[in-house]
């Protein structure tokens, strides 16, 4: 009888875990990917190799999450773009944007301490990278 009760608990707990696991490791896959759901038709794929982009080719500047706190940040002569703002971000067009990333910040008027992007990423690229940012800031066109 004894048996069969520590049977039910250790059952009961297993029952109950699972309940409260299984939600949290869903949330934290959906996380690790960063794009849970995808409004405006933004493809999951895309935004997840425009985030890998990002963390190879912009955040040493433009910081992990985008904020503009790179390590390279202080180092240069104007601070990189903050890409959650989304008041200055929401002010900018896609194509400058895109722009900006290709040919470099001195090709829209902007510090050339801002890199062209154009021999490390391809035009798909960096039409992705535009979606990214605008998921970034919040500030979707
Ligand atoms: C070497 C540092 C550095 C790297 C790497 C870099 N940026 Fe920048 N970026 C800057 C700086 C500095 C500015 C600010 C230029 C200014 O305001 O005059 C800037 C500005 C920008 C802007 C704003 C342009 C505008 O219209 O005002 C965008 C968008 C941008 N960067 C995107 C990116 C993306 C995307 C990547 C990666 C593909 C990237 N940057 C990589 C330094 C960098």
């Amino acid at each position: 009888m004894k048996n069969r009760f520590m049977y039910l608990c250790v059952a009961a707990v297993i029952g109950a875990s699972s309940l409260i696991v299984a939600p949290a490791a869903f949330a934290g896959a959906a996380d690790w990917l960063g794009v849970a759901s995808s409004p405006g038709g933004v493809a999951d794929a895309d935004l997840k190799a425009a985030r890998e982009d990002y963390a190879v080719n912009c955040a040493t500047c433009h910081g992990r999450n985008g904020d503009g706190k790179g390590e390279l940040s202080d180092s240069l002569s104007v601070p990189p773009r903050d890409h959650t703002d989304a008041k200055y971000m929401g002010a900018r067009t896609d194509e400058q944007l895109f722009k900006a990333i290709r040919d470099g910040g001195a090709a829209v008027g902007k510090a050339e301490d801002m890199p062209p992007h154009s021999a490390v990423m391809n035009d798909a690229a960096i039409r992705r990278m535009v979606k990214y940012l605008r998921r970034l800031c919040d500030c979707g066109k």
